[in-house]
């Protein structure tokens, strides 16, 4: 059968291509966080998912795994250099997270964002079943909705922006900021983070469009309205914090193989009283230079003992085409080697970093192993790895430190010790009350945060999300 009622389209597929040596592709599943979520509705829901294949002009027709159809999507060198680098991480992404690296504007970037947006757009149209729910992805595809509905006006189209929405006084800086208002739009469904990323984006709408609001509902009078007797569409936006598959990964971090690997880190390590952990995508978003600077001047400080404390920094690869991760990853190796050359010694490293990714069970070791977390990201639409660390420790121990300008703070609440990153001073009381901690308070902290990531699970936000799209009023409606 040829056309879906459910069809996701997103940056990535949930599969990683290798080119075979006599040529043709093999593929592996990649295990992202959105396929944990999406596949048991894609399951059940008939669903097809269009996305690149990860790699430059690799060509694959679609083909089904795990109850899915697979729809790659071919991507150009070129077309990774300006859409993929450079439109979405050299331009968005640092413009979304609150310029913390200074965003580039190129109009040959844009251009070829808009037409890889208008591919997936196509390649979308072609697998929906008439009047099917089309779930579009973050920030690499935010045109796609509107021509999405050019092509297909029967079909529902939500959108979920994965990372922040930013306030209008940076968002304006964009050359291009009302066609992706516009694009965005092209949704019924325009679903956030946080309440604050919604809100964002409708003062956006109100300062760079003259659709009328109301709360989060924006009227679009489409034919300019009244006279010309045409109908208004309704397009919602709104928060649904996202989150993790958490009851497998507190099965997974209680199988006993997972259990006796946290005890073998901790020894690996020397067995230290303290072992604090990082993990992050290798990004100048997650702070990592700022909470390295705060261990290291606690240890200089004397008020962690440098002989008793180890730092693990988890940092995967990430976009390493793109100048500014280049030289964030220069800087991270210069001060992670500084200060092991002040504090370490023959047999104990003040700070373990790992560039490399590890597998699930792997993590969830790590995260048992640690009884300080420590997130302190600079700006993050949600960070999953905060809820990850919750999820591992049914044993209610260990301490998160988290960023105020995380998703996940807005969602947590007391639970973790909250941080401003750029406060020095603050953070490292922070980690220092961190790993003070009386085990009882850890539990009494933990508990309460177990009990809100285990309920409001990934499941939970699909669900949602997709309730919500389904109740939206079909397709047009009469003007008032
Ligand atoms: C963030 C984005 C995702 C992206 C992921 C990994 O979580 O929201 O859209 O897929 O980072 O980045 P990459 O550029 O490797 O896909």
């Amino acid at each position: 059968h040829d056309r879906y009622d459910l069809v996701v389209v997103a940056n990535r597929l949930p599969v990683d291509f290798s080119v075979r040596p006599g040529g043709g592709v093999d593929w592996q599943r990649s295990p992202g966080g959105l396929v944990t979520a999406l596949e048991p509705v894609m399951q059940h829901a008939d669903g097809a998912w269009v996305g690149w294949s990860g790699a430059p002009d690799l060509a694959s027709d679609p083909f089904d795994a795990d109850g899915m159809r697979l729809v790659p999507v071919t991507l150009s060198e070129s077309e990774i250099e300006r859409y993929y680098e450079g439109f979405s991480n050299d331009t968005l992404w640092p413009l979304y997270h609150d310029v913390v690296s200074t965003p580039a504007y190129h109009r040959q970037w844009w251009d070829a964002y808009r037409r890889v947006n208008q591919r997936f757009a196509e390649a979308a149209a072609a697998q929906a079943a008439d009047g099917a729910v089309v779930w579009v992805h973050d920030y690499q595809l935010q045109l796609v909705p509107r021509l999405l509905r050019e092509l297909r006006p029967d079909l529902r189209i939500g959108f979920f922006d994965h990372i922040p929405f930013p306030p209008v006084e940076l968002f304006q800086q964009l050359p291009w900021r009302r066609q992706i208002v516009e694009g965005l739009l092209g949704a019924d469904l325009v679903g956030f983070q946080r309440g604050g990323d919604a809100s964002n984006f409708i003062r956006a709408v109100r300062r760079l469009t003259d659709y009328t609001t109301r709360g989060p509902i924006v009227t679009m009078d489409e034919g300019r309205g009244r006279q010309s007797g045409t109908a208004a569409r309704h397009v919602r936006a709104g928060a649904f914090p996202i989150s993790i598959d958490a009851t497998r990964f507190d099965a997974l971090a209680r199988t006993p193989e997972v259990q006796t690997r946290a005890k073998e880190i901790r020894a690996e390590l020397g067995d230290p009283d303290v072992v604090m952990l990082g993990v992050d995508r290798l990004d100048y978003t997650k702070g990592i230079r700022h909470r390295i600077k705060a261990y290291g001047e606690l240890l200089g400080d004397g008020r962690i003992d440098a002989a008793r404390t180890t730092l693990v920094q988890v940092a995967s690869p990430s976009r390493e085409n793109v100048g500014a991760y280049q030289e964030l990853r220069q800087q991270v190796e210069v001060l992670v080697g500084r200060i092991n050359g002040e504090f370490g010694e023959l047999g104990h490293s003040a700070i373990h970093y790992l560039h490399h990714s590890y597998p699930p069970e792997e993590m969830a070791a790590l995260y048992l192993a640690a009884d300080v977390m420590l997130v302190t990201s600079l700006r993050d639409g949600m960070n999953l790895v905060a809820k990850e660390y919750i999820a591992a420790r049914s044993d209610e121990q260990g301490v998160l430190v988290l960023s105020e300008f995380t998703g996940a703070a807005d969602e947590l609440g007391a639970g973790p010790v909250l941080i401003n990153p750029h406060d020095i001073e603050g953070t490292k009381d922070a980690i220092v009350t961190a790993a003070r901690m009386t085990a009882r308070e850890q539990r009494r902290r933990m508990r309460r945060l177990r009990r809100k990531v285990i309920a409001d699970d990934v499941a939970k936000w699909s669900h949602t999300f997709l309730g919500v799209l389904q109740a939206m009023p079909r397709r047009t409606s009469p003007h008032a």
